[in-house]
Order: structure tokens, then C-alpha cells, then sequence
């Protein structure tokens, strides 16, 4: 049995979230948990798809290689199946809350609010901008997985 199962969502699943799970992953590796993680989108836009060229050559630059993820969209079995989701924004937060089953037992909550002093935040959407935001997306769900570490340890 894993330590828990842990799925990331944000709109399109190739920036965000996939940042965040490879940052997990690593963290977790580090920590000697094993934790199923995912990511995942409120949209289907991208399914199927590798994750944003600028999202790669971020998470490389930071020895985390997320080039062979793809994109899938969020459902409902997703309740079932993790113990913990994340969305990246309120936006993805509402989207979430409307697919989700009316019983179930997941943890659903922002990302940042696993993070002392930014919760009720959102991850911002790098997507429009230039590649500087990938670094400061890179670095916020980096503290969120680590946060996530200890909290799973304890
Ligand atoms: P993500 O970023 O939600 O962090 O994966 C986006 C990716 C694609 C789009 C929007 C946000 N899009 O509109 O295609």
C-alpha cells in the first residue's frame, strides 16, 4: 500500500500541474515515500499531450525530468482513486467541486494552502507570460510538495 495517492489539477494539465507532480515526485524520491501522484486538467484541451516546452526545460533545469507526462482531464473516479487533490487555482478548485461524487473520501483543497502564509492562494498561470513564470511556478509547487512531505510523514 502506498503512503497515499496524490493527483494535481490545474486547467490544461502541461504547465502547472505537471510541474507540480514532477516536483513531488522528486521530493518524494528524496523523502523514501511512495506515493501514487498524477496530474491532471479541468479541460480536455490538451490530452494526450506532453507538457509545455517551457514547463520541461524548467523542471530539467531543476534535475526533474516531466517530458514523458500526459495530458488527461480530470473525473470523478478521481475521488475514489486519490486521497489528495490539489488544484492549482480557484478556478480549477470550482471546476473540481462540480465533477466531484457526492460521497467520497479525498482531501480536496488549493496547493497553496499547504504553504505557511499563502493559503487561499492560487499557482498563477504561466502559460501567457514569459518563461521567468515557470521558474516562479516551479519554485511555489516545490515548497507545496515539500510541505506535503512533511505533512505525509508525520
Ligand atoms: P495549465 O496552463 O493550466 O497550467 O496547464 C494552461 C495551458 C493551456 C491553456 C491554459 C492554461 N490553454 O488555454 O490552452
Amino acid at each position: 500500500m502506498p503512503d497515499g495517492a496524490v493527483l494535481f489539477v490545474c486547467l490544461g494539465n502541461i504547465c502547472r500541474s505537471p510541474m507540480a507532480e514532477g516536483a513531488l515526485r522528486a521530493e518524494a524520491a528524496r523523502a523514501g515515500l511512495d506515493l501514487r501522484i498524477d496530474s491532471a486538467g479541468t479541460a480536455d484541451y490538451h490530452v494526450g499531450e506532453a507538457p509545455d516546452a517551457r514547463a520541461v526545460r524548467t523542471a530539467r533545469r531543476h534535475g526533474v525530468d516531466i517530458s514523458g507526462l500526459r495530458g488527461r482531464q480530470a473525473r470523478a473516479q478521481d475521488f475514489h482513486d486519490f486521497t489528495h487533490i490539489f488544484a492549482l487555482d480557484h478556478s480549477n478548485l470550482k471546476g473540481l467541486q462540480r465533477i466531484a461524487p457526492a460521497a467520497h473520501g479525498a482531501h480536496l483543497g488549493l496547493l497553496l494552502d499547504l504553504v505557511p502564509g499563502r493559503e487561499g492562494q492560487a499557482v498563477a498561470d504561466p502559460w501567457y507570460g514569459e518563461e521567468a513564470g515557470f521558474e516562479q511556478t516551479w519554485a511555489e509547487v516545490t515548497a507545496a510538495a515539500r510541505a506535503l512531505v512533511h505533512q505525509l510523514q508525520r
